[in-house]
């Protein structure tokens, strides 16, 4: 199924690297994954769901996909959509729970403030958890026609001080762990400014 997946992505457009953004998430997923000490095989599906846990965003529109700058408050609603889009997208093909699950509650906050739902603290499945840790990290490394990237020591302050609030505060010594291998993703993080910068 993820094999399929990946083909049917080849036929989009990938103007705002959406697979790629996917791409490193799932690697970062990987790496904090193992820092949990999760099984073998529970780490190799945390890291498929991450494939895919921004594909509800193909159905949101470029315009507001890349603006520049705020998204005004519909804008912002048109695209939190993209998790419940993507959720339907995953059913409909017959992916399982642990794809589902990523796509539909990567934006859940521990404290509750997130969406689509509102899930609360252990009621968020842990494959949502470490998607978004990972996806935060990834989306402030990375650089978007929108915005610059923040250095890896930026990013991790700002993610260090989510604990308790947006992230599960007992995942935050895992990532701590993590952090060495995370910084050495640096090599895809550079690819994708030149690779924008030679666009
Ligand atoms: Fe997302
Ligand atoms: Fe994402």
């Amino acid at each position: 199924m993820f094999e399929a997946m990946t083909a049917q992505s080849r036929f989009v457009p990938d103007l705002d690297c959406i697979d790629l953004h996917n791409e490193r998430v799932s690697e970062l997923v990987t790496i904090l994954s193992q820092a949990i000490g999760l099984a073998e095989q529970k780490i190799k599906e945390f890291a498929w769901a991450a494939r895919v846990h921004d594909v509800g965003k193909r159905f949101i529109s470029e315009d507001i996909r890349n603006k520049p700058g705020k998204l005004s408050q519909p804008e912002f609603n048109k695209m939190q959509a993209h998790c419940v889009a993507g959720y339907q997208m995953l059913y409909r093909l017959g992916y399982d729970e642990i794809f589902l699950n990523t796509a539909l509650y990567h934006h859940e906050n521990w404290d509750g403030s997130g969406y689509p739902d509102g899930l609360r603290e252990d009621n968020i499945p842990l494959e949502a958890q470490v998607c978004s840790i990972c996806d935060v990290y990834e989306a402030l490394r990375a650089t978007r026609c929108y915005k610059a990237s923040k250095t890896h020591k930026e990013a991790v302050k700002i993610i260090l001080a989510l604990f308790g609030s947006k992230f599960n505060p007992k995942l935050r010594p895992f990532f701590v762990k993590a952090l060495p291998e995370f910084e050495k993703l640096e090599s895809l993080i550079l690819a994708d400014s030149q690779a924008q910068l030679s666009v």
